[in-house]
């Protein structure tokens, strides 16, 4: 069997490859779930009401509910829910849209597809996300929308964002793809901001079996525009006072998640943990060598859910290259930052503009996580990088 078809085509666990070590482990999941799943997917399968059934409704409902949301809208990716976001709040060509260089590439490819021009502020070196003290800086007359990201499952600092943004009567959308179940000062996020976005891609701490994502919003007049912008833009069957596109959700996607909602908060509780325990044992191993590796930081108002578990090195294309040998597996959370994205070329930012993005773009690198990744893994992943990292 090629390994490509092994990464695509998900196989019986007998027929797996005996892999040193997972990075992220969804088969231990669609095992503990598996009686549920199986009988919410066999009842869609029994309805037939396959797109927006009432598995989607149930799952909006179940999710606002988990925000604390007036309103949720399940769609058909994060990606998509950023366009239908920016649609709804009617931005397009003329208009600016301030995000971070750091994120994946999605972010500020919906701007620029919504038609404005995206423009970047570099971000807190110590969280990864936007830097509140840079914001205003780049606010224009032309500035329509802040879009902060809530990176690798931690929330950006939305008191601060909010403030300014409100202060120029800018709406604030969170791309919280990664921090789905995270909490800043106790609240969640998704529910920090005017619209909050996620993402259900698989790996994601919230996945589906396929793509999804979902907004989140308090404004009635909003939901109802991204509602309506999901499908085609119409408001009622066959009239459309708008443009909008195929979002939808797959029933069979709703149903998955409302399985995975099911245990959600403890799954959210042991990333937490295990988050927790890779810092505390990379402290331990690092300890007086000299910062090779530097552990994430975690703001004490947040919880992150750390979608990814992503540590900072020096030399990191040997470490990678180490680290597969002695078979762990890792990833980088983004090797490139937008602003140097060939396709971004035209706005003029060359390499040095966002000294904080470009630096954590070049040391970054994710270890294996999630929420059944046992102890004596972590201990194996953390002797591993000490090695990976010796002079
Ligand atoms: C920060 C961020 N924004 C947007 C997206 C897009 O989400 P999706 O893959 O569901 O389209 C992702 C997913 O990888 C992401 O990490």
């Amino acid at each position: 069997m090629p390994a490509v078809l092994l990464l695509h085509y998900p196989l019986p666990p007998d027929h797996y490859p005996l892999a040193a070590m997972n990075f992220i482990d969804l088969k231990s999941q669609y095992r503990r779930i598996k009686p549920s799943v199986d009988a919410r997917i066999a009842r869609v399968l029994e309805h037939g009401q396959y797109i927006l059934g009432p598995e989607v409704l149930e799952l909006e409902r179940v999710l606002a509910e988990f925000v604390g949301t007036k309103h949720c809208i399940a769609a058909s990716s994060g990606t998509d829910t950023l366009l239908i976001a920016l649609m709804a709040l009617d931005i397009g060509p003329g208009d600016e849209v301030i995000t971070v260089p750091f994120t994946f590439f999605a972010t500020g490819e919906m701007i620029a597809l919504a038609g404005a021009k995206p423009v970047f502020v570099d971000i807190d070196p110590r969280t990864y996300n936007l830097d509140p003290a840079k914001l205003e800086a780049a606010i224009t007359p032309r500035t329509k929308a802040v879009m902060p990201v809530s990176l690798y499952g931690q929330c950006a600092d939305f008191d601060a964002i909010n403030a300014i943004a409100g202060r120029h009567g800018l709406p604030v959308i969170e791309d919280g793809a990664q921090s789905f179940g995270a909490t800043y000062k106790g609240r969640h996020s998704c529910g920090l901001s005017l619209v909050g976005s996620t993402s259900f891609f698989p790996s994601k701490p919230l996945g589906g079996y396929g793509d999804g994502g979902a907004l989140f919003t308090d404004d009635e007049a909003l939901a109802t525009r991204m509602r309506e912008i999901r499908v085609h833009g119409q408001d009622r069957r066959y009239h459309h006072p708008r443009l909008g596109l195929n979002g939808r959700l797959d029933s069979i996607q709703a149903a998955v998640l409302l399985s995975k909602m099911e245990i959600f908060a403890d799954e959210v509780a042991a990333r937490i943990r295990i988050g927790a325990r890779y810092t505390a044992l990379i402290e331990e191993a690092f300890a007086g060598a000299t910062s090779r590796v530097r552990a994430p930081y975690v703001e004490p108002h947040n919880a992150c859910v750390y979608a990814q578990y992503t540590v900072e090195v020096d030399r990191r294309e040997i470490v990678e290259t180490r680290m597969k040998a002695l078979g762990v597996p890792t990833a980088v959370h983004y090797p490139l930052p937008m602003h140097l994205q060939p396709v971004f070329a035209h706005l003029g930012q060359k390499e040095g503009t966002f000294p904080h993005s470009e630096a954590a773009a070049r040391r970054v690198i994710s270890l294996p996580m999630h929420p059944y990744l046992a102890e004596a893994d972590q201990v194996k992943v953390v002797a591993a990088l000490k090695e990976a990292t010796a002079e």
